[in-house]
């Protein structure tokens, strides 16, 4: 495994082993690895000749007061479990060489990235998509590999790569639960004992409202009231949405008559956390 911080070297390898790089996975990611990201990365070992993971904490996508200084940034692990899991590229770049001085060129998906946790973080999206896209032209993999916790992300990429004409392909990977059903994120060791306890309620009010839609409910309101009623009982969780929306254009649906995304975030202490899951109409 190599590990690389210049863009042009990475660009310059890539393009003398992979040839016309049409097998070339990449798994961008912002460190402290879990086993979501190790899945992902997995799924591409399997998929392609090349295997190519980013690590990279993008100021970009981070806003006045959120957690940038203190993200986690286990790097030495981060890379022995890249080595294990056969990555054969760590792009590790710095944010001087990414954004130098001068820098002034961003990508906005308009209206989807202002929705949802686009409406409490604004600007977090430009930052995103600002950022795959130059890994995507830094690497220029065949497929990117995304997880379907990070719905609005994912489907904000999905936008991009198809009005960008990005030629490679977007494949969307499971959310990775612990046992007892909190979503794996970078972000679960910021809460404390109370709190990780507490935050179960999120998988829990997800499958709530799976069962309701099973029972034949189709009321969005009347499904979101049932989650918030749930999510309320502990005293530390502050809802900032929790909605249903439309798969493609994450318009909210007031009955459901089609396939959906159920998406929450909510506030534990400072901590954010965000879950979802999609409801298959037919
Ligand atoms: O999901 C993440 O970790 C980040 O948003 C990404 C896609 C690596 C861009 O910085």
């Amino acid at each position: 495994m190599r590990v690389i911080r210049n863009p042009r070297k990475l660009n310059r390898i890539l393009e003398r082993t992979s040839g016309n790089r049409k097998n070339i996975g990449l798994v961008p990611t912002m460190g402290a690895l879990h086993l979501g990201h190790l899945s992902l990365i997995k799924q591409a070992r399997r998929e392609n000749n090349t295997v190519v993971v980013s690590i990279f904490v993008n100021p970009a996508q981070f806003g006045a007061g959120e957690d940038l200084k203190k993200y986690p940034r286990p790097l030495n692990r981060d890379l022995a479990l890249c080595r294990a899991a056969g990555v054969d590229f760590v792009f590790l770049p710095n944010a001087k060489i990414i954004y130098p001085r001068g820098y002034s060129t961003f990508v906005n998906v308009e209206g989807l990235s202002n929705l949802l946790c686009g409406a409490a973080r604004p600007g977090h999206f430009r930052g995103v998509a600002t950022i795959v896209a130059k890994l995507l032209n830094i690497i220029g993999p065949s497929v990117l590999y995304l997880g379907q916790k990070d719905a609005q992300q994912a489907i904000i990429i999905k936008r991009m790569v198809e009005d960008l004409n990005f030629p490679v392909k977007v494949k969307i990977m499971p959310i990775v639960r612990q046992k007892d059903g909190l979503a794996l994120s970078s972000r679960n060791v910021y809460l404390n004992k109370k709190q990780r306890f507490d935050a179960l309620v999120l998988s829990k009010a997800l499958s709530l409202a799976k069962s309701l839609f099973k029972a034949g409910v189709r009321d969005s309101s009347r499904i979101i009231n049932r989650m918030r009623q749930l999510i309320n009982r502990k005293k530390q969780a502050k809802i900032d949405y929790l909605a249903i929306v439309d798969l493609e254009k994450l318009e909210k649906i007031k009955k459901i008559d089609r396939n959906c995304l159920v998406a929450l975030a909510v506030k534990f202490g400072n901590t954010r956390l965000i879950d979802n899951t999609v409801i298959n109409y037919a």
